[in-house]
């Protein structure tokens, strides 16, 4: 059980500190005091909460005591019982004693009751305050700390580098074109193919510039109401439509001094390119329905899957936005431009879904990356990602094995290796096929004989015959052992 919260009766009157004793009694842990120095004694001993005088004592008056209380506790809740004719002795001295309330006679129990237990409560809070502002005191550098390694994490997460590419494949041109222009104040239009990195490289850039340590806020400008979009990005006041129950502080504003990033803008209407267009020459803007303009110091980023310069030509997107939001236009390869990089970006989805799913695994089966670099992947990189994972959840042994594959993707590769025999003819394209089905079981079976002519149905020595006749090796072990 908690203690009762302490109380001091202070009052000349033997009668009159019994009656405030009976009231409080039941709530307070209750001490008496004749005089300011029977007080003043039981308050070095005790500890009191709450200090309760009558104005009219002998040597010192109550408002008096009460200040050098306020000086020597001064988080006690002080409170003062007068009568009338006091009142002006009272309130001469209620700032300095630091009064919480001061009650006149006749009291009324009830009254009294309820004014002490707010006082004690006030007290309460006060003591829970002043702790944890010592605490935030003592965990501030900790948490400052903390706040800044997650900054760091995140920086180095949305790094350049970490978008993979290979030397001299066209992705790489688009990097080295984001590590200069990222510095620079200057609006970005990127445009690509669903899934091709357009989020992933603006916020690249973000954390290139120095707007690194501010916010980047994305909004997505496809298939939203005018309406809605504007109250988004520019906020509305309370009222300013039906349904605007609250202030809303626009997504502008919350970018105030880092990026925003605007992704599908050319899916936007006409209207509220004019209105986007005004705000991105004035720098600043009205929120709905308020009087006042705010004024904000943002970087735009735009995105769009389609060919904007097409659409400004076709009188679908305005030729003076465009210009406003590509500064620097830049155009993102589809993954079928840099098959190049599906090696490397395989691996690195691979080695993070592995970790993610708690799945580690040793690599793909160079049939598999085969396929996989052969395919055209309509989806770029997010289709790709999701066929890793996919297959690694499929998957049970240390290999992600071709067979693993979604069949059009594992046919694409076979395609592939088909267009590519040397030996034109017929007899070359089924050298071409079963090449790379003999490579495939192999690969699946760690380069076991046995087991691979089992499923092939073939002669260990048939198997190895074909092997050689192709010109195949057992994976990993460089020659016929
Ligand atoms: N070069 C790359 N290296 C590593 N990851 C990449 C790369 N490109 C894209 N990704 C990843 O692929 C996924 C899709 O990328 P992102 O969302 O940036 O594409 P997008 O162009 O914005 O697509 P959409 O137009 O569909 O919104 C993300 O998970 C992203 O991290
Ligand atoms: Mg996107």
């Amino acid at each position: 059980m908690t203690p009762l919260p302490t109380v001091l009766i202070i009052d000349d009157e033997v009668r009159s500190q019994e009656a405030l004793r009976r009231t409080l009694e039941e709530d307070f842990e209750v001490f008496t005091a004749s005089s300011a120095a029977q007080a003043r004694a039981l308050m070095e001993k005790e500890s009191i909460q709450v200090v309760l005088t009558d104005q009219r004592m002998p040597e010192v008056s109550g408002v008096e005591f009460l200040k050098e209380v306020r000086q020597a506790w001064p988080d006690t809740v002080r409170i003062i019982i007068s009568g009338y004719t006091d009142s002006e002795d009272i309130i001469a001295g209620i700032n300095e004693a630091g009064i919480y309330q001061y009650l006149l006679k006749p009291w009324h129990p009830e009254q009294l009751l309820l004014t002490l237990k707010r006082a004690a409560e006030l007290h309460r809070l006060q003591r829970e305050n002043c702790q944890l502002a010592v605490e935030l005191r003592a965990a501030e550098p900790v948490l400052r700390g903390r706040v800044e390694a997650l900054r760091q994490r995140v920086k180095q997460a949305f790094a350049l580098d970490n978008i993979v590419r290979v030397q001299h494949s066209p992705m790489s041109t688009v990097c080295d074109l984001v590590a200069r222009a990222a510095r620079y104040d200057v609006s970005i239009l990127l445009s690509g193919d669903s899934g091709t990195g357009k989020e992933l490289l603006a916020r690249a850039i973000h954390y290139a510039s120095g707007r690194a340590e501010q916010p980047f806020v994305v909004e997505n400008c496809g298939a939203v109401p005018d309406n809605l979009l504007e109250s988004e990005l520019f906020g509305h006041k309370r009222g300013a439509f039906t349904g605007a129950f609250e202030d809303r502080v626009g997504l502008f504003q919350q970018a105030h001094g880092g990026t925003l990033f605007l992704d599908e803008i050319g899916e936007t209407s006409p209207a509220f390119q004019v209105k986007l267009l005004r705000v991105l020459q004035e720098g600043e803007f009205r929120p709905l329905g308020g009087n006042r303009t705010v004024t904000v110091d943002v970087r735009v980023i735009a995105a769009t899957n389609r060919d904007l310069e097409a659409e400004v030509k076709a009188g679908r997107f305005r030729e003076d936005l465009y210009y406003r939001l590509a500064t620097v236009p830049l155009r993102l390869p589809a993954l079928r431009e840099r098959p190049m990089d599906i090696p490397a970006l395989a691996r690195a989805i691979l080695t993070k879904a592995g970790s993610a799913l708690g799945r580690p695994v040793e690599g793909f089966a160079a049939a598999t990356l085969d396929c996989l670099a052969a395919y055209a992947w309509p989806g770029n990189v997010r289709e790709l990602q999701n066929e890793i994972r996919r297959m690694l959840v499929l998957s049970d042994g240390p290999v992600l094995t071709p067979e693993l594959l979604a069949p059009h993707i594992r046919q694409a590769g076979l395609a592939v290796a088909l267009e590519g025999a040397t030996q034109p003819g017929l007899r070359g394209q089924v050298d071409a096929l079963e090449s790379r089905l003999l490579a495939e079981t192999l690969a699946r079976h760690n380069g076991n004989l046995s087991q691979t002519a089992l499923e092939l149905g073939l002669s260990r020595l048939g198997l190895r015959k074909k092997m050689q006749r192709l010109g195949l090796e057992r994976p990993g072990r460089g020659g016929d052992a």
